[in-house]
């Protein structure tokens, strides 16, 4: 099969988590971007991405790289790429574009002229032109542009690849399940330790901690790809890679345990667990945080915290002030992982962070800290 060449977009900061992941699903010539790794593979690369990556929104395969200094340059080159290799006429699709030049100033105009130069291919063979839709479309093409530098893509993903099937019910703050997966892997979590999450809101965390414990591929939860639509579709091969991935299952057995004050959440997490078996092992209890506790000598804490009113917290900085005292009072020998972007909140948790890390959570600036919490000799200390 020839090399395709190929992006996995995702966050920032889990960019080396993705090469990773990349590299062993048989990349190659894998370079580390922007939001983005790149990378060459034929199409079982692609597939295997796809189906194993936890930290991957979406995997986009290069149509064509070329210059265009006007809209109807960028119509004309767009128009001479033979799309029926791509896509039937029956089939619906959607433009999304980004831009970031001085030509092309406009996305949505870009977009608007990809979509004419594609539907205008297939009316001057067929004399009839396909569908435009929004929502879940056959066949979904992406176009970049930076400066006069244009790239068509299809995103073989289809649906963003965060969207695992299991998470039915959320709450007001959801964690993004690829960043959660992130979050889980920096904290260098071992399937042998006990895992808290003391505010696990729909279960995200715990739910990416289950599967990465078993060495449980997403795919493996079900969902379908956007190559499930495109012409050669290679169905053996996909059989063959849920076959592999399904040997590749770890039976271990797991220690997590979820709490939330909101009873409602507790109630969403039980019913996110009853989506798949592989997380029969997970416990969920209503409780405050600060009566949480644990008889385990060492132990990861993993919480996306709180981090506005939405939430309905009462006072945030004395809630962060209560976290830090519980996890210094019940959780000694434990590591405990906070995720906020509430970075102000953050300063009160009153314990000396070992680790700071920036991330992003909905576009926003937030942090992710270690704490190392031991037995009363070392003494809180502020953070800055
Ligand atoms: C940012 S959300 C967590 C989102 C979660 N990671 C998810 O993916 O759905 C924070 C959660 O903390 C919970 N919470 C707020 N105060 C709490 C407290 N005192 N004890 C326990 N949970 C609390 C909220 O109910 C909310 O579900």
């Amino acid at each position: 099969m020839s090399e395709l060449k190929l992006i996995a977009k995702t966050f920032a900061g889990l960019e080396d988590i993705v090469a990773q992941e990349v590299r062993d699903a048989g990349g190659k010539k894998i370079k580390i971007k922007r939001r983005a790794v790149s990378f060459e593979g034929d199409l079982e690369v692609m597939y295997r991405v796809n189906f194993s990556s936890r930290c991957a929104l979406a995997v986009l395969m290069e149509v064509k790289q070329f210059y265009a200094n006007s809209a109807d340059d960028l119509y004309r080159k767009t128009r001479d790429i033979n799309w029926s290799n791509h896509m039937m006429l029956d089939q619906t699709f959607s433009i999304h574009a980004t831009t970031y030049s001085e030509v092309f100033s406009h996305s949505k105009f870009a977009a608007l002229k990809v979509k004419d130069a594609i539907a205008d291919f297939f009316r001057d063979i067929y004399g009839q032109r396909p569908n435009v839709r929004v929502d879940h479309p056959d066949v979904r093409i992406e176009l970049h542009i930076s400066d006069n530098r244009c790239t068509l893509l299809l995103n073989s993903s289809g649906e963003a690849l965060f969207k695992r099937g299991y998470r039915e019910r959320t709450g007001k703050a959801p964690m993004n399940e690829c960043l959660a997966a992130g979050i889980v892997q920096l904290s260098e979590y071992r399937s042998s330790e006990p895992l808290v999450d003391f505010a696990c809101g729909s279960g995200t965390i715990l739910f990416e901690a289950c599967l990465i414990a078993k060495n449980v591929a997403p795919g493996l939860l079900g969902r379908r790809y956007g190559f499930e639509n495109w012409l050669g579709f290679q169905s053996k091969l996909l059989e063959q890679i849920k076959s592999d991935a399904q040997n590749a299952i770890q039976s271990v057995s797991v220690n997590l345990k979820g709490y939330d004050i909101d009873r409602k959440m507790i109630l969403f997490c039980r019913h996110n667990k009853s989506n798949s078996a592989f997380f029969e092992d997970i416990r969920f209890y209503q409780s405050d945080l600060r009566n949480v506790e644990t008889e385990k000598e060492s132990g990861l804490i993993i919480s996306n915290l709180p981090f506005d009113e939405r939430l309905k917290v009462g006072n945030l900085n004395r809630l962060y002030e209560d976290i830090g005292t519980t996890m210094k009072h019940h959780f000694p020998g434990f590591r405990g992982y906070l995720f906020s972007s509430n970075i102000e909140a953050l300063k009160c948790i009153g314990l000396k962070p070992t680790l700071k890390m920036q991330l992003f959570s909905g576009g926003i600036k937030a942090s992710l800290r270690r704490y190392d919490l031991y037995k009363g000799s070392k003494r809180p200390n502020k953070s800055k």
